[in-house]
């Protein structure tokens, strides 16, 4: 049996041998942090490593995992991690572009599809799901999560995990999931990368915690701690996190990696020396070290000196073992390594179809005044901006297996796309910023740049001048790629000030202008929602982009993407989220009105600009006659919450129908609404369907002072609608 093998293994491990199974070097081929590891080679011989990450090439994983089943003495396998993060050579969206499908079938079709081909090149692992709750914009890995809503990314946490893991580990087109990063890194002060993060234990519980959660309920077979101090205690060094609540209260069995050099970056947390830290990452309940080697330097010596028990070390040890007999790599080491399936599962013409399918689900239609789109498929187009045909930017932030070069961009797309039936002009208008160490600093893997030396005014003229043989202008304006991601923050959240003067120079020509905006993140879009008649939110939508902007821009596709993030009006509205507190003082007024000693702000509106779960439609939809079954729950009991959608307007049209629940009195204050469900229905025009949705005494529940998963009786209000600002409400009582 599994455990027979594993403890038949574990007794014939030096004490070496099993710290080498915890330390986890990277091969130096992408990386993703400023330290790298050395010596790999040899301690691969030496049994000192558990697994390498960020190979790119069958060839060499192939050849390091001969290394260890051939050279080292007891011939165990290694992991091969990555971080496939978006899809892998075939590129989807980034995370806030894939969950603002809403679409969990096609979330889950994604990952399904990325493991395939990942590991057709030899990867067993990845870093994903991630799955950060964060409700500000500044911090650039917003671009990576699926927003700021804990119940919609949990659903979105479990279907990447049934994606990427499928049924069966062990069959060799499935990879183990990691969800990261364990706990609240979207929650860092200021929106700072990696800065200090303090949040009250009953905000994790109920805001931030549950969708690491719903990734262990469904299996996941990884954590990555995360870089952040959680309650004074950094991640990596936190039992209380580590243990107590990963362990003893999720019941979680698999194995939990730092982030890169995390143990070391404990010492300058300033919470010990080396031994010390490597130490208590261990006695925490971290299993694998990525890229420290903390554990391979240290924990012997603290072995011997008492401060890490041999249990602790066996216990860990199993748990690494333990996942690599899952994959199957004690049957077969080079399982992932099928050089057939390396030449005909990867970037296969029907995965690009399925990634652009899901890449114009994910676009947002934020404003379309006097039904500007869809343009018409005749006459001449003008693609004007630094995006506007730029494919190395189009698979966006950490797309570390992508081709960039491959990648489709705007202009080349449409012309493919549309063929000789509209004229399609280009010209770049701008750079990306005017700054060009400002490009430098936002760019990670140095891929991104693709700086003009032209003078602003040269590329300006230049634009005017193919804008004027133009019908209609499509500015392709927004972030670069890895102006978003990690350690990317941002304290202005604006389209970059070049652009903008692009923009205005565009607008002035008097033509229709749309807005594609390119972004991995809510930006601040207010002179544009106000100048501009049409913009169509694109984010980054991977390899096939400029074929899915085409099939959306003129109507083969109707956008139907919600955001998952809210657009603040400012940045100073920052945190900004649907979900908040009523305060003893709330502002009731929703004209933007300021009142005294209340709260609000003198110079800014309480309300963002664009709230959670909003989204347009070239059709429109009408919500009619929400009812409830009852207006009583009984404990156990269930009601049914039904509302009539009608498709008034002149396409067909998929919509996601919202439910919010407000809990009106609590033993704690309770938010004003919370996401509780959702169904994305597809209706051809004219069409009206009832949709009904199920409440049980389970989505009533919340974490109350004593962390206590309680639903209290009482009144609850049930909103549904097309977005979060809806208020149409219904009531019901509680009497359990
Ligand atoms: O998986 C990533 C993580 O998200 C950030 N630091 C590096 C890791 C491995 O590349």
């Amino acid at each position: 049996s599994k455990s027979e093998f594993i403890e038949q293994l574990l007794s014939k491990m030096t004490l070496e041998e099993k710290i080498g199974q915890l330390n986890l070097p990277t091969s130096g081929d992408i990386t993703t942090g400023q330290a790298s590891s050395s010596d790999v080679v040899k301690n691969i011989k030496e049994g000192k490593v558990g697994g390498l990450f960020n190979i790119k090439s069958i060839e060499k994983i192939r050849e390091v995992q001969k290394i260890a089943v051939e050279q080292s003495r007891l011939k165990i396998p290694l992991l091969f991690g990555m971080d496939v993060i978006h899809g892998y050579e075939t590129t989807f969206p980034i995370p806030l572009g894939l969950s603002s499908t809403w679409n969990l079938a096609l979330i889950e079709r994604s990952a399904q599809i990325a493991a395939k081909e990942a590991s057709a090149e030899g990867i067993n692992w990845t870093f994903s799901p991630m799955v950060d709750i964060s409700r500000d914009p500044r911090w650039g890995r917003v671009s990576e999560g699926s927003g700021e809503d804990a119940y919609l990314g949990s659903e979105i946490a479990k279907a990447m995990v049934r994606g990427y893991q499928g049924k069966d580990l062990a069959l060799n087109t499935t990879l183990l999931a990691c969800v990261k990063h364990f706990a609240l890194y979207g929650a860092p002060e200021g929106g700072r990368d990696y800065n200090t993060v303090d949040m009250s234990r009953i905000r994790m519980y109920n805001e931030y915690f549950p969708p690491y959660k719903a990734a262990i309920d469904a299996g996941v077979g990884s954590v990555m701690a995360s870089f952040n101090e959680v309650d004074g205690v950094p991640a990596t060094g936190n039992k209380w996190l580590m243990t107590d609540v990963l362990r003893k209260q999720w019941n979680f069995n698999g194995f939990v990696v730092t982030d890169y050099t995390a143990i070391q970056e404990m010492m300058r947390h300033g919470v010990g020396d080396f031994q010390t830290v490597s130490a208590s990452a261990l006695n925490a309940g971290i299993e694998m070290d990525m890229v420290s080697a903390g554990f391979l330097k240290t924990i012997k010596k603290s072995v011997e000196e008492g401060k890490v028990s041999m249990e602790r070390v066996d216990q860990a040890v199993r748990l690494i073992l333990s996942a690599k007999y899952d994959l199957g790599l004690f049957d077969d080491p080079y399982r992932y390594c099928d050089l057939k399936r390396n030449k005909t599962d990867i970037f296969t013409a029907p995965h690009r179809a399925e990634a652009r399918k899901i890449a114009a689900e994910s676009f947002v239609l934020l404003k379309n005044d006097n039904q500007l789109l869809p343009l018409q498929k005749s006459g001449t187009v003008a693609v004007i901006g630094p995006l506007g045909n730029n494919a190395v930017n189009m698979p966006g932030t950490w797309s570390v297996a992508t081709k960039h070069e491959k990648a489709i961009p705007l202009a080349d797309g449409m012309k493919a796309v549309l063929g000789k039936s509209v004229n399609v002009l280009y010209a770049k208008g701008s750079n990306l910023v005017a700054d060009a160490a400002y490009e430098e600093r936002a760019t990670m893997f140095g891929k991104t740049l693709n700086r003009d030396n032209r003078s602003k005014e040269e590329l300006l003229n230049e634009a005017l001048q193919i804008a004027s043989k133009a019908d209609v202008i499509v500015a392709a304006l927004g972030e670069s790629a890895e102006m978003s991601g990690e350690s990317s923050s941002r304290t202005e959240l604006g389209i970059p000030s070049v652009q903008k003067e692009l923009l205005d120079a565009l607008l002035k020509t008097g033509k229709p202008v749309v807005l594609v905006l390119f972004t991995g993140r809510p930006l601040v879009l207010v002179e544009e929602s106000q100048k501009v008649a049409a913009i169509l939110n694109v984010w980054f939508p991977g390899t096939e982009a400029g074929l899915a902007i085409t099939d959306v821009l003129f109507g083969d596709e109707n956008p139907s993407g919600k955001l998952t993030a809210t657009f603040p009006r400012s940045e100073g509205q920052i945190p900004i989220y649907y979900n908040y507190k009523n305060t003893g003082r709330p502002l009731t007024n929703t004209e933007g009105k300021f009142v005294k000693y209340l709260s609000n702000y003198i110079d800014e509106r309480n309300e963002p600009l664009y709230p959670f779960g909003f989204g347009l439609s070239y059709t429109q939809f009408s919500y009619t006659n929400l009812q409830l079954s009852t207006d009583k729950m009984s404990a156990n009991g269930k009601i049914i919450a039904s509302i009539e959608v009608t498709n008034t307007g002149n396409f067909d049209g998929k919509e996601v129908v919202q439910l919010y629940i407000r809990d009106v009195v609590g033993s704690v204050t309770r938010p004003v609404k919370e996401l509780k469900g959702f169904q994305k229905i597809n209706l051809k025009k004219g069409e009206k369907q009832i949709v009904s949705f199920e409440i049980k005494e389970e989505d009533l529940k919340f974490y109350n002072s004593d962390l206590e998963f309680v639903a209290e009786p009482g009144w609850f209000e049930v909103f549904i609608g097309a977005n979060s600002s809806t208020t149409e409400k219904v009531q019901f009582e509680f009497v359990p």
